[in-house]
């Protein structure tokens, strides 16, 4: 799960969450000016989306253009599948031999290629899926829209659990504790420290007597802190958990005991990870397609057609015409040529920036500007569910500061044989690392340091494994990219240059999710029907 610091839009929106809720719009507005994302008069009114549809054009007399897309990812095939509902003529070309893009879903004979490395095999059992790419989807995501409109069948994605684990090594924990018991803990001190502030009355500047009660009474709940003759301390309570927990008659369960001490709590960074849930993209309750995420692009390619997408072709050079565009590209080893009223390239920026156009040097180097970021993930297939039945783990995921960053429980299977285990979920400098290696050599790695959570146990009763780079990717190149700065270049490449769109997440408020691809499709494709319809 990234932090904010591993995604420029959750960094600035963050930001700036955090500016407007305290100085309020005007101080908003201010600094978002002063980052170069002062907003626009669409930021201020987004219009519902309207697909496009066939009675456009007989109010207008006009007829559907002919469009073709390059990339057959999220971003590309949502577009594909707006447009064709009007009638429009698409064709998506796409290089890989499958839908999808970033979209992936392993299962078993699978095959994966990596960039002047190895390719490797799957050997997962019936019914094991691993979501390589994206995983989950918050409820207000146009994701969701997309799945309900395709008939996507959804279940809860478990993104948060008490029972999972919290382990920073480097602040010297010995052994991994629980959610739960990290926030029983850290909301318990904070809750003493801030209630003891304000009955000593250092807060008296900004309370009135009334605000002191309801806050002494909202802390006391919070972190179930003691009465002020008790001088409010928090001493721990079964909110930490038990190390045998309640039956019946005479057992009234073992808790785990006394807490730690405060600056031992502190010390461990434990309160670090509460964040990540706050985010709005982050939140519970989140979802997942039943059965893999790739049944939303396989749902998408259905309703585009089939025989509009050709996989295996590789655009080599774009080239914009007076009147529509021209696109090379390569199928076989054979160069074939595509003219189009219109383009919509969603390949990922990195890859644009590589294919020749003709589109001007300022185009070019908006191509560059944004940074791919890398981000890797190894999927761990157990012939014995170990992490519910040894562990009370049903879902969720265990955060770290270990280099594997975040391991993720199946939220499906539950009390199966077998299931699939996420054992690194990273970015950046580790996701580097672990992309020089080779899959054994990841997997080692990934082994050596989920057991230091999960013990011996995680070594044992291993049936399979994949993992992914995707730096490495072929085509793609990069988990998602960062801007240095939303400015100029982002403008440029989300307005039309001549006859060619560009589209994909990279051009969103939500980079890294497939909301942004969708929302980016979206603001393309009407954006060009109204250019047809005025044409
Ligand atoms: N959307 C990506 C995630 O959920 C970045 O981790």
């Amino acid at each position: 799960m990234p932090t904010r610091e591993q995604t420029q839009g959750y960094s600035r929106r963050s930001f700036l969450t955090r500016v407007g809720a305290t100085g309020g719009a005007g101080a908003m507005f201010a600094t978002m000016g002063a980052l170069g994302l002062a907003p626009s008069a669409e930021a201020a009114t987004k219009v519902p989306f309207q697909p496009p549809s066939p009675s456009d054009f007989r109010l207008k007399g006009r007829g559907a253009a002919k469009v073709l897309v390059l990339g057959g990812g999220v971003a590309g095939l949502a577009a594909a599948y707006e447009l064709g509902k009007a009638g429009y003529r698409v064709t998506v070309l796409e290089a890989q031999d499958r839908v999808g893009g970033r979209n992936l879903t392993l299962r078993g004979g699978d095959r994966l290629h990596e960039m002047g490395g190895e390719t490797q095999r799957s050997r997962f059992g019936e019914g094991t899926y691993f979501n390589a790419g994206p995983a989950r989807i918050a409820q207000w995501m146009t994701t969701m829209d997309y799945c309900r409109e395709l008939g996507v069948p959804l279940e809860v994605f478990t993104n948060g659990n008490a029972e999972a684990y919290i382990y920073n090594e480097s602040a010297g924990m010995k052994a991994p504790v629980k959610w739960r018991t990290a926030k029983a803990d850290v909301y318990g001190y904070v809750s003493e420290l801030l209630a003891k502030a304000t009955d000593q009355g250092a807060l008296d500047g900004r309370l009135t007597a009334a605000d002191k009660e309801r806050l002494l009474s909202f802390l006391s709940g919070f972190g179930a802190i003691g009465s002020k003759a008790n001088g409010y301390a928090y001493t721990g309570t079964d909110r930490r958990g038990y190390t045998i927990d309640p039956g019946a008659g005479e057992q009234p369960g073992t808790l785990l005991g006394a807490p730690p001490s405060l600056s031992d709590v502190f010390a461990s960074g434990v309160g670090r990870s509460f964040s990540f849930e706050f985010g709005y993209s982050q939140a519970m309750l989140m979802f997942q397609p039943v059965g893999g995420m790739d049944a939303i692009p396989r749902a998408l390619a259905k309703a585009v057609g089939r025989d509009k997408i050709r996989t295996g072709a590789k655009v080599t050079k774009i080239t914009n015409l007076a009147q529509g565009v021209r696109v090379e590209y390569v199928v076989d080893g054979r160069t074939r040529v595509a003219e189009a009223d219109y383009v919509i390239a969603t390949l990922p920026p990195q890859i644009l920036a590589k294919i020749p156009h003709n589109l001007g040097a300022g185009v070019q180097s908006a191509l560059a500007m944004p940074v791919p970021v890398s981000t890797g993930k190894i999927g761990l297939e157990y012939r014995r569910r170990w992490w519910e039945q040894d562990e009370n783990i049903y879902g969720g995921i265990t955060n770290t500061d270990l280099d594997v960053s975040t391991i993720w429980y199946p939220s499906y299977g539950y009390h199966g044989r077998g299931g699939l285990v996420v054992g690194y979920y990273n970015f950046g400098g580790a996701a580097d690392a672990y992309a020089t290696m080779t899959h054994a050599d990841r997997l080692a790695r990934a082994l050596a340091q989920g057991a230091k959570i999960h013990g011996d146990r995680y070594r044992r009763d291993l049936a399979a494994s994949m993992s992914i780079a995707w730096r490495r990717q072929p085509h793609i190149e990069g988990g998602w990219i960062s801007w240095p700065s939303r400015g100029a270049e982002y403008r440029l490449l989300n307005q039309a240059q001549g006859n060619v769109y560009y589209c994909g997440d990279w051009l969103s408020y939500e980079i890294a999710w497939q909301h942004g691809s969708f929302e980016s499709a979206r603001k393309v494709v009407s954006e060009l029907h109204q250019r047809v319809l005025a044409s």
